[in-house]
């Protein structure tokens, strides 16, 4: 639970690191460059000593989580957890209102993640799942945190450039500039030492491994010793789905195929789906990234090699194709819907599940924030 005790705070930093600055000023010894290495070295370090981990992670509580969620990161969430990992899953949402002037449906929205997280098998009784809005303290570590990057590193993080050219406001806000500082503080109040993120979240990670190390050398425990880790991205293995438009699945697209959604619906969703005119069907993502990756969608569903899947629906043509898919994803999908079922039966327990993640995420955070006074020498 302390910054001493995690390995990452000081030392040669491991391969596998996200480096912690753009600035030339940042380019210390121990923040190697941005790499794509391959998260086996990270998961063999946590596989070894998972106690010595803990992994905070989040999502938007803009709308259902769907497959590509589930592939690229619920799935790997779930794992870390059975390692003996502790998980920390902050529903962010006063970063919702970064783009858009109202939260629409926010209970509801959260609520929705939070039976999802359930649904998979995240354990309610050793994951801490919290919203930001009720979690005061931190937030408040947002403010000594903002002093310590310029209006420049804010400006020029590319994530948050992408977000402003696709969003529909006409002003940008201060929230949507300041948010991955924001993000710092999700990150720091629990002294997370691993992220599992997507590719596009990389920028905010840096951001965060470069408010720790500044915060630690302005302030400094007495002993010398530092209050926050360095924590690393862990990104997500498995491949990219499309979404049933040949995009990027997305939320926010109506492209994407919902966990919660039913077997007819799905049918219906993946009937829809983008392909191509060649019978034969095959697995090559470069020159037929439609059929791909529904290829991908039943192999991942089926455990099986695509390839292998692909070689089975031969000359089917896409009408084939889309029967396996939505047999795979259905059959896969059963008895997480299931179990969501009879969760949602019970909007109490989410809510008390809510309510449990707060207390502790709050405990957590308070102690933070008074470690983060005392070495800032408040009264
Ligand atoms: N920005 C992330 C997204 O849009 C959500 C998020 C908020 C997050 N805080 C986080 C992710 C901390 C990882 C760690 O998906």
């Amino acid at each position: 639970m302390t910054a001493t005790t995690t390995p990452h705070s000081a030392g040669p930093a491991a391969a596998g690191c996200v480096t912690a600055g753009t600035a030339a000023a940042d380019a210390t010894a121990t923040d190697p460059a941005a790499s794509d290495t391959p998260a086996a070295d990270l998961d063999e370090r946590i596989r070894r000593n998972p106690g010595a981990h803990r992994i905070l992670t989040g999502d938007r509580p803009t709308g259902p989580l769907h497959l590509g969620h589930y592939f690229g990161t619920l799935q790997n969430r779930v794992r870390l957890q059975r390692l003996g990992v502790e998980l920390f899953i902050v529903i962010p949402d006063y970063q919702v209102i970064t783009d858009r002037d109202v939260a629409d449906r926010l209970a509801e929205h959260t609520e929705n993640l939070v039976l999802d997280y359930l649904a998979i098998g995240i354990d309610p009784d050793r994951a801490t799942i919290f919203t930001h809005s009720a979690v005061p303290a931190l937030n408040q570590l947002l403010l000594p945190f903002l002093s310590l990057v310029s209006v420049a590193e804010l400006n020029r993080n590319p994530t948050v450039k992408d977000e402003i050219a696709h969003s529909r406001q006409s002003a940008v806000n201060g929230l949507m500039l300041t948010y991955p500082v924001h993000q710092a503080a999700d990150i720091l109040f629990c002294k997370a030492s691993v992220v599992p993120v997507g590719r596009d979240q990389l920028p905010h990670l840096e951001i965060t491994r470069t408010v720790a190390r500044r915060f630690n050398e302005r302030y400094p425990h007495p002993d010398g010793t530092a209050v926050f880790p360095r924590p690393e991205a862990m990104l997500s293995a498995a491949p990219l789905l499309l979404g049933t438009d040949g995009g990027k699945m997305s939320k926010s697209r109506g492209n994407a195929i919902p966990l919660s959604a039913d077997e007819d619906t799905t049918a219906r969703l993946i009937k829809g789906a983008k392909t191509d005119t060649e019978r034969r069907i095959g697995y090559d993502p470069d020159a037929r990234p439609e059929v791909s990756s529904l290829v991908l969608l039943a192999a991942l569903c089926q455990d099986r090699a695509p390839e292998a899947v692909a070689d089975e629906i031969g000359d089917g043509g896409s009408a084939a194709l889309k029967r396996t898919v939505t047999e795979a994803v259905n059959d896969h999908l059963r008895p997480i819907r299931a179990r969501r079922a009879e969760l949602a039966a019970d909007r109490g327990y989410v809510r008390q599940v809510l309510r449990a993640g707060a207390d502790r995420a709050n405990s957590v955070a308070e102690a933070t924030l008074d470690e983060v006074r005392a070495v800032m020498g408040s009264a």
